[in-house]
């Protein structure tokens, strides 16, 4: 019933974090397009106001007109739309599904066991929480450190924006090398949407806050309010496209489990800074085809890194059959089964885990592929919870039709 309850309130929680990142990314992909998208106002009686740019737009049937403000309008409405609820609640439902499924089972989803750092393979699973937790902790204070002290006042924004991506390459490879590879995607793509909303919380937020103050206590507002939230809406416009990516990569072992993840993930990572930015430039009516070209050559560079080594029993003998499929399903008894069958043995498992059951030898033959492919990335048996040994890898990566 524990299990059950548990997988229940992941699959709602799930519902609306997507729901509230969908609304969240979508009004900021939106501000992007309609900040790049100004031209400049045709009436007169517009510029005399303060107008600077509008856009005038279709949509759903009605007509638009927006129209941006260089500082301020000379009278601010008291109905003012701010933009924040669902920037938090996307961060807030993440993080209840980030401690529903990985902290509640440390164990199976956060400690690697085949890590290169010993003591990260032997942490416990509190010692594992606390590190996650420290590590997106970290990320948010060494990224917003590198903001403050290379473009306080934002005049060094290019120099900035090298060292944040200098920084997500090290963070991808720390979390490669300290939790599990579906974890390790997952809390990277936690770091930067971390970073998002704290830009937005600590930042862009209370800036506004102070200029509507000013505003309406008759004085100029601190310039450096604006700028600094726009660097830092800057930045989470590149940060989008990656974040999605990394939180949806927990089905793709191939990536994530592969022995340079970490390369993986930074080429991603950067493809999609780089596609973004081809949006970025055309909302601004420039189209810049290189930008998803190198996009998609370094997803290209990424599909070579992470190709498999070689076809499964290469190092066999021909004249070696290899093992037979009553040994192979010997194994997959002993150490999937508990997990991978109809009704899991395995304690908080309720029903076979990705939809996978190996009950009978013919499931496990028409897995053979994929069986593979897991067991030698070294990511299942999921924590090697099971205790599977090299001679029985080496059976199955030998195992031929
Ligand atoms: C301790 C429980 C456990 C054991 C033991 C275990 N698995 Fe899994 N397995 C899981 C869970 C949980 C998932 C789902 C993870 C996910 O959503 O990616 C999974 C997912 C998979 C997948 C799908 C991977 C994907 O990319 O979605 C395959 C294939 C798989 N397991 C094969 C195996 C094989 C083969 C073994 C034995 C060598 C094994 N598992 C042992 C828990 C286990």
């Amino acid at each position: 019933m524990q299990a059950y309850l548990l997988d229940f309130a992941n699959f709602m929680m799930r519902w609306l974090h997507v729901i509230a990142a969908i609304a969240w990314i979508g009004e900021s992909i939106y501000f992007v397009m309609l900040d790049n998208g100004l031209k400049p106002p045709k009436e007169e009686s517009c510029r005399k106001k303060g107008v600077f740019g509008e856009m005038w737009a279709v949509h759903g049937g009605g007509f638009y007109h927006n129209q941006k403000y260089a500082t301020s309008p000379e009278k601010l409405p008291d109905d003012l739309h701010w933009s924040f609820w669902k920037s938090y609640a996307t961060w807030l439902s993440g993080f209840a599904l980030f401690v529903m499924l990985y902290m509640a089972n440390p164990s199976f989803y956060l400690v690697d066991p085949n890590s290169n750092w010993q003591w990260a393979a032997e942490m416990s699973g509190w010692q594992a929480n606390v590190l996650a937790l420290l590590f997106l902790v970290a990320g948010w204070v060494v990224y917003n450190e590198l903001c403050k002290r290379i473009s306080p006042d934002m005049q060094r924004d290019g120099l900035l924006s090298v060292a944040v991506a200098v920084m997500m390459v090290v963070v991808a490879y720390l979390s490669t090398q300290l939790f599990a590879g579906r974890a390790a995607f997952l809390l990277t793509g936690a770091v930067m949407a971390t970073a998002m909303s704290a830009n937005v919380f600590f930042w862009i937020i209370p800036g506004q806050r102070r200029m509507v103050a000013a505003m309406k206590a008759g004085e100029a507002p601190n310039p450096l309010d604006g700028k600094r939230g726009k660097q830092r809406s800057v930045h989470n416009t590149y940060f989008t496209l990656p974040v999605v990516l990394l939180m949806i990569s927990n089905h793709y072992s191939f990536a994530y489990s592969h022995e340079h993840a970490w390369v993986i993930m930074s080429l991603f990572i950067f493809a999609g800074a780089l596609i973004r930015q081809f949006f970025v430039l055309m909302h601004s009516g420039s189209i810049k085809p290189a930008y998803p070209a190198a996009g998609v050559a370094l997803i290209a560079l990424a599909f070579w890194v992470g190709a498999p080594a070689g076809s499964s029993g290469q190092n066999r003998d021909s004249a070696d059959a290899g093992p037979s499929i009553d040994e192979i399903h010997e194994i997959v008894e002993t150490r999937c089964t508990a997990c991978h069958a109809k009704e899991p043995s395995q304690e908080g498992f309720n029903s076979p885990p990705a939809g996978i059951a190996y009950d009978s030898a013919d499931q496990v033959l028409s897995q053979r592929e994929q069986i593979q492919q897991v067991v030698a990335s070294g990511y299942m048996p999921l924590g090697n919870m099971t205790e599977m040994t090299d001679e029985e890898r080496e059976a199955i990566a030998a195992w031929s039709e």
